[in-house]
């Protein structure tokens, strides 16, 4: 495997918006997810998130970051051409190592409920599906 998993920077957000954009799916949010929205979670977070880098692009990403008490993955995405490669899954590996470092009881994500290929992705990696809660929302 030619692709190496990094650190995120601040540098990489175009790059990544660009793999966001051309992946289905994934809802790109105008706050949180414009350049001064990952600047803040990139600082607040420092080290959380990831990308995968060959040396001709990037081709993978994954948000991570924590509230001092239970984790979060956010925007896990490989580019269509590399996946099936472990990049997702050395990703993870990498925010999970990083997040428990932070003392957090756990790490949580969201699945688009009709996103079925990722919850095989998600529950062939160990994760599972919490029937007891529902989540509530409000835009702020
Ligand atoms: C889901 C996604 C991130 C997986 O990326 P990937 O780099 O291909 O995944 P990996 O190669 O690391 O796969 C790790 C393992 O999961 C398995 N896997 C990958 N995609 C799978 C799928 N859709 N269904 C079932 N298993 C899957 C692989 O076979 C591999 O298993 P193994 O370790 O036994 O060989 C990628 O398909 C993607 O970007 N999808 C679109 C965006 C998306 O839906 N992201 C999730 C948002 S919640």
């Amino acid at each position: 495997m030619g692709e190496q998993i990094r650190e995120m920077v601040l540098a990489d957000y175009d790059a990544v918006v660009a793999l966001w954009k051309s992946t289905p799916g994934v809802d790109i949010r105008p706050v949180t997810d414009g350049k001064e929205g990952i600047e803040r979670l990139l600082a607040r977070n420092p080290g959380l998130s990831v990308v995968a880098v060959n040396d001709r692009e990037l081709v993978g990403c994954a948000l991570a970051s924590h509230d001092g008490r239970r984790g979060f993955l956010q925007h896990v995405v490989v580019a269509p051409a590399s996946r099936g490669q472990g990049l997702a899954r050395a990703m993870i590996d990498r925010c999970i190592e990083r997040l428990r470092e932070h003392h957090l009881g756990w790490v949580h994500l969201d699945v688009v409920v009709d996103n079925e290929a990722a919850m095989a992705f998600w529950e062939k990696a160990g994760w599972h599906r919490v029937d007891t809660l529902t989540r509530l929302s409000r835009a702020l």
